[in-house]
């Protein structure tokens, strides 16, 4: 069996591969795989590791030998799982091990746009620190509201984290109501509109879908704080960016701390990269060495038991066994 992957693995995968005769491909470049070159690949192939390549219905039709997509994320926005299901392909993702990881960059950022960690430490690379007793001053997390949009695994984590380190009081939208988040941490299940208007920080969790694509936007920033916090670890494209700049440069709410954004990586010359009260990070929530291993193993795992035609251990099309 022979199977490709978007991106250099990490040496766990490749290991659990070998044990396994797996013969693997990687992506060795810098510059991410094009749809051409994927289609060109793919047909000699029986297995796929994706790590946040698009993957199309086109794409897929030309993957004759294709027997199984293994995710290396807990996201699968980027992969037609419509189509997979159609072609009878099983997919997985990378589900509960980065959950730690992403709520912690949540929080990072959190930290960061109350404190303007990275706005000051840009002052002091410019030489110039502002040192005045009222300059520059950030704002105080302790006994604040924070509003968490998907409240699923990570979220529940990020919410944890608030309560535990600033006695935050937590509320939530959600699909469904979260009976752990409301029992553990009292938790208070609020609608979208009063998610918005009673958040101090509020930090999104959600997968993109057609339902949540830039739902955070002029209508919503109108409705928040005027001192409150966004805080975006999911999907860039939830968030309307061109309203978030224009949010923030109004003053409808304080500041945002982004680890995604739209497009990815953000280009330079994004105003959110000048703003004080703004911290954007290149899409590392899972990036530590025991997530982006514990990931990589499950993945592998994952596409050996599908090339075995066992059931995945995380499956997202489960309907097609
Ligand atoms: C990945 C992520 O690093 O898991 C996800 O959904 O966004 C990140 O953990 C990224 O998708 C690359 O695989």
């Amino acid at each position: 069996m022979k199977i490709f992957a978007t991106k250099i693995l990490p040496e766990i995968s490749k290991e659990i591969f070998i044990q396994n005769q797996i013969e693997v491909q990687e992506w060795k470049y810098d510059e991410p795989i094009s749809k051409k070159d994927l289609i060109q690949i793919l047909p000699e192939f029986d297995g796929l590791m994706v790590m946040g390549t698009k993957i199309d219905e086109e794409i897929l039709n030309f993957a004759k030998q294709l027997k199984a997509i293994s995710l290396i994320s807990v996201g699968f926005d980027n992969v037609d799982i419509a189509a997979t299901t159609k072609l009878r392909i099983p997919v997985s993702n990378t589900p509960e091990v980065l959950n730690e990881a992403t709520a912690e960059t949540a929080f990072l950022l959190m930290q960061n746009v109350a404190r303007k960690a990275f706005f000051n430490y840009k002052l002091m690379l410019d030489g110039k620190p502002k040192s005045g007793f009222m300059e520059n001053l950030g704002i105080d997390l302790n006994g604040k509201t924070i509003g968490i949009f998907g409240l699923g695994r990570i979220g529940f984590v990020m919410a944890e984290k608030c309560k535990n380190a600033f006695g935050m009081n937590v509320i939530y939208h959600n699909r469904s109501q979260n009976q752990k988040a409301e029992n553990e941490l009292k938790a208070k299940y609020v609608s979208f509109d009063e998610l918005l208007e009673n958040s101090d920080v509020l930090s999104i969790h959600s997968a993109l879908t057609l339902e949540t694509e830039r739902l955070f936007g002029k209508n919503a920033f109108q409705k928040m704080k005027k001192s409150s916090i966004l805080i975006n670890t999911s999907r860039g494209k939830v968030v309307d960016e061109p309203a978030l700049i224009e949010a923030i440069q109004n003053g409808e709410i304080w500041g945002a701390g982004l680890d995604v954004s739209d497009p990815e990586p953000m280009l330079p010359e994004n105003p959110l990269l000048q703003m004080p009260n703004v911290a954007v990070l290149p899409h590392i929530g899972s990036a530590n060495w025991e997530t982006r291993n514990a990931m990589g193993k499950l993945a592998a795992e994952n596409m050996v038991l599908a090339l075995k035609g066992e059931k995945m251990k995380t499956p997202i099309n489960p309907e097609i066994y």
